[in-house]
Formats: structure tokens, sequence, C-alpha cells
């Protein structure tokens, strides 16, 4: 069966761009990076995508009038790559209504947190302050407000009292690089319909196990 075209978007350092470049190394994998987009020239990431052979394109928001002109050499980019699903991966830029509807349900993000708590920057420094028992991360779909959409997969992860931030962001990360090639993998076989606020998804098994933090009856 083809293969499900997608695009990584990214800014910075591009980890998760990683952690789908190696699952898209594998035959099996049912979608394929037809390009990678930073919108930073100096994005890390780039290297990644080199040494991977995949073609990738900067698209420098500075060099443009327009939020508008910008996310209009966006999307030409997209269509001309033919991609089908766009993954936004630590891609450090708001996304106008225009853009973010032609993309409707064929644009997904991964956030360090569990949606809908803690949407935006600093997630785990807040998330220990807030005295919260787990963190975690979520892929969801795109819609208009930041971090917000129908979701698609959760990990969690405990907090332990004496975390510091950096120590859970690296947990978090790792469960990030989990998820992400699976939500790939749901929505290119084929699993995942949007109905509503909701993501609904067939054929998958789901956790029965509940946990308390701390743990009880020691
Ligand atoms: C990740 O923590 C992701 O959840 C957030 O930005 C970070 C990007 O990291 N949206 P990387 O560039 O994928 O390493």
């Amino acid at each position: 069966m083809a293969k499900m075209k997608i695009a990584v978007l990214i800014s910075g350092r591009g980890s998760n761009l990683q952690s789908l470049i190696d699952a898209c190394a594998d035959d099996g994998f049912p979608a394929e990076i037809a390009v990678v987009i930073a919108n930073r020239p100096d994005a890390k990431g780039l290297q990644r995508a080199d040494e991977a052979g995949i073609d990738a394109k900067i698209i420098d928001h500075t060099a443009f009038p327009t939020r508008e002109t910008f996310e209009d050499m966006l999307h030409a980019t997209l269509v001309t790559a033919k991609v089908q699903l766009v993954c936004l991966a630590g891609f450090m830029r708001l996304l106008n209504a225009g853009f973010v509807n032609r993309w409707r349900d064929r644009m997904i993000n991964i956030h360090p947190s569990l949606l809908p708590a803690f949407r935006g920057l600093h997630t785990q420094e807040r998330a220990i302050e807030s005295g919260v028992r787990y963190t975690g991360c979520t892929i969801h779909f795109v819609r208009q407000e930041m971090d917000d959409g129908p979701i698609i997969l959760q990990a969690v992860c405990p907090i332990r009292p004496d975390d510091t931030a950096d120590e859970l962001t690296a947990r978090v990360l790792d469960l990030e690089h989990r998820i992400y090639p699976e939500a790939v993998r749901l929505i290119a076989r084929g699993k995942v319909r949007v109905h509503g606020n909701r993501a609904l998804i067939k054929d998958c098994e789901w956790q029965q196990n509940c946990l308390i933090n701390p743990m009880i009856g020691g």
C-alpha cells in the first residue's frame, strides 16, 4: 500500500523529527517524510533531515511581510510535496485560521503536557509548581486556539517530589518520542476519525489500569 506523505515542521532541535525519521526507516511504517520545513535557518533539526537524505526547506518567516504571505508559501510548499499530513514538532509559530482550516484534520501537534492543562510554554515548571502528581504529553489535531484540538494520544508521567523541570522535561520528551510515531501510524492506517471535539480511534487496545500517586496501601 502507498505510504502516507507527511511533512514535519520544526523551529529548533528536532528530536521529535528524529523519532519520526527513525520510525520511517522501518519498511513496514505506513508513512514517509516528504519534506521537512523550518521557519528558522538555524534550526538544528535541519541537519537531521540532511543526514537522513530528506528534502528540507527553510521558509524564514522574517522574510515575509505578513503572516498570510508566510503561510501561503508554507501551503504552496506542502501542496507541491503532495503532503497528506502535517506534523508540527516544536514549530514555534502561531498559525492563522486560514492556514489551520485549509489543513483541518490533516495537521497534528505535539505538546508536552496533558492537555487541556498547561497550554503554552514552560509546561514542566508550571506543572511542578502547581503540585499536580502527573504530567505527560499529548498529540492532537490542530485548531485555531493554541494547543487545542481533538486529542489522539496521551502519555502520562508521574511527577516526583524532588523533580527539577529539566529532569521532568527529559522524561516527558522520552514519552514524546514514543507517541509521535504511533499517532502518525494510527492516522496513516486510517484508524482515526474526528467527531466533534473528539478523535475516535478504531481497532486499538485501551489502557485499563488506573494509577494513584503517591502510592497508597504500602
Ligand atoms: C517538544 O517538547 C514539543 O513537545 C514542543 O517543543 C519541543 C520540541 O522539541 N512542542 P524538539 O525540537 O522536537 O526536540
